[in-house]
């Protein structure tokens, strides 16, 4: 009898050797006992359209999508879910009956945490805070919204950018406060969300006191390298409840794996323990 087929999946993007998703989902593999792999390709930009083109006529499952492709995947995808559509940007492509279909996993990514560690029920009843106006933004924007939270506040350091991206989503729920007047825009807020890349290794701290926040309210930090951000840390100094940015990261990478291998990664295989030691080196 001829071994099955090892199943290849991977990540693009330019660059690509800082990704984590080759050791997340190499460890889901092995954890799932699949023959296969998942494989970094680094993509110019210039050949990413062809690149992602060509993907259904080779062997590959799929690849995820990173900066600055996502774009480009969308672009390239024969055809779209709802939640790719929805935000313009894929993150995920995968073939499926000889067709290049391009899927965004971020919405779900974003969501799934809050899900499973808040106490979701109140916390949907309360005006949420967005810093931030970017690429990870729209995705938030897209869950808070599915998850019926009432009012999204923005507030992005250059405040033309939140008001251009009020405008073009053009909800009445959502809108954008002036950055001078971010400490105000967290009164009564049940959530604060960073989708900047503030506070990042190597990037500056996000510039924003807690003071003005709600004893209750929940603090979700989508950076995750350092694990532990400044903002985190305050929050927690402050007595808030957080969210680190490594539990979207591991779930926006779920429904990937599922896309890539047919099965959902193993309840039990638990990655944080691997990816914070690759974080902190201890
Ligand atoms: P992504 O796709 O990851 O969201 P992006 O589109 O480049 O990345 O967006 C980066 C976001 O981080 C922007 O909202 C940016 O604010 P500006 O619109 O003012 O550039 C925000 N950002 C980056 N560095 C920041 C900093 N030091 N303080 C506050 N916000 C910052």
């Amino acid at each position: 009898m001829s071994a099955p087929i090892a199943k290849i999946a991977g990540v693009t993007g330019w660059p690509i050797h800082q990704s984590l998703s080759p050791m997340l989902h190499t460890f889901w593999l092995k954890a799932a006992g699949i023959q296969g792999a998942y494989i970094p390709f680094a993509v110019r930009p210039d050949d990413a359209l062809h690149a992602f083109e060509s993907l259904k006529r080779t062997s590959l499952a799929g690849v995820n999508v990173t900066a600055p492709l996502k774009r480009i995947a969308w672009e390239a995808a024969d055809a779209l879910t709802g939640d790719a559509e929805k935000l313009g940007v894929s993150n995920c492509l995968y073939v499926r009956d000889g067709k290049l279909i391009g899927h965004n996993t971020d919405m779900e990514g974003f969501a799934a945490p809050l899900l499973a560690k808040t106490p979701y029920k109140t916390l949907s009843k309360r005006p949420a805070v967005l810093i931030g106006a970017g690429g990870a933004s729209r995705a938030v924007i897209g869950a808070l919204l599915a998850l019926g939270i009432p009012e999204i506040r923005i507030v992005n350091r250059t405040d033309e950018t939140a008001q251009n991206l009020v405008k073009a989503i053009d909800i009445p729920s959502l809108y954008a406060l002036p950055w001078a007047q971010r400490s105000d825009a967290l009164k009564n807020a049940g959530l604060i969300i960073n989708a900047t890349s503030a506070g990042m290794k190597g990037k500056p701290l996000l510039d924003i006191s807690l003071d003005t926040a709600d004893d209750d309210a929940w603090v979700y930090d989508l950076v995750y390298n350092p694990i532990q951000t400044k903002l985190l840390t305050d929050a927690k100094a402050r007595g808030l409840s957080t969210i680190g940015g490594l539990d979207m990261l591991i779930a926006q990478a779920q429904p990937s794996f599922k896309a890539f291998f047919g099965v959902n990664p193993p309840a039990e295989a638990d990655p944080s323990p691997l990816l914070i030691k690759h974080l902190t080196g201890q």
